[in-house]
C-alpha cells in the first residue's frame, strides 16, 4: 500500500514537471513575438534645455538632428563670459546635484582618451568648445560623426554640460575645462 502511494506521488510529480516545462517556453515565445512587433522607432531628433548650475545664470538649448553624414548639433546659449567654453555630453542624465557633478564624466562608451571633436581618438561626448561673444551669447553648429541617437553610442538620456573654461582638447581626462556652469538632459524630440 505504501509503495503504491509512492508510485502515485512520483507520477504526479512527473506530470507536473512536464506540464510546467511545456507551458513556460510557449508563453515566453509569445511575449518575444509581441515585442518584435512593437520595435522602437528610430530616433532622428533630440533636444536638451540647459539650466544654470548653482551660482550661475547660463541658459540655452541644444538640438541633435540626423542629417547626411552624421548628427547635426546646434546650440544657442546665453549668460556666459566671452571666450571658449567646454561643451560635452556627459555620461548620466542626472542633473540633481547643484554643481552638475551628478552627470558623471564625459560619455565615453569605448573607454578611450579625451580629445577634440575632430580628433581620431576622442570620447563620444567630446563636442569641443562653444564660442561666446561680447554680448554673452554663443552659437555652435557642426555635424558630428560619433554622436548617435540610437544604439550603444546614443546620447539620449545623457546630459549636456557647459563649462566655465575652455576645453584645451588635450588634457586628460576632461580637457581641463573647469567647473560646470550649465546642464540639461538630452531627450527625444518631435521629428
Ligand atoms: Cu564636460
Ligand atoms: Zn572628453
Amino acid at each position: 500500500m505504501r509503495k503504491k502511494i509512492f508510485v502515485w506521488n512520483g507520477m504526479l510529480a512527473a506530470i507536473l514537471l512536464i506540464v510546467t516545462q511545456a507551458c513556460a517556453p510557449k508563453s515566453g515565445q509569445q511575449n518575444n513575438a509581441g515585442m518584435e512587433k512593437m520595435a522602437t522607432p528610430e530616433v532622428t531628433k533630440a533636444v536638451c534645455v540647459l539650466k544654470p548650475t548653482e551660482g550661475n545664470d547660463v541658459t540655452g538649448t541644444v538640438t541633435f538632428t540626423k542629417v547626411d553624414g552624421g548628427i547635426e548639433v546646434v546650440a544657442d546659449v546665453k549668460g556666459l563670459t566671452p571666450g571658449k567654453h567646454g561643451f560635452h555630453v556627459h555620461e548620466y542624465g542626472d542633473i540633481s546635484s547643484p554643481d552638475g557633478k551628478s552627470a558623471g564624466g564625459h560619455f565615453n562608451p569605448e573607454n578611450v582618451n579625451h580629445g577634440g571633436p575632430d580628433a581620431a581618438v576622442r570620447h563620444v561626448g567630446d563636442l569641443g568648445n562653444i564660442e561666446v561673444g561680447a554680448d554673452s551669447t554663443g552659437h555652435y553648429q557642426r555635424v558630428d560623426k560619433m554622436v548617435k541617437l540610437n544604439g550603444p553610442h546614443s546620447v539620449i538620456g545623457r546630459a549636456i554640460i557647459v563649462h566655465s573654461g575652455e576645453d584645451d582638447l588635450t588634457s586628460q581626462p576632461t580637457g581641463a575645462a573647469g567647473p560646470r556652469v550649465a546642464e540639461g538632459v538630452i531627450g527625444i524630440a518631435r521629428p
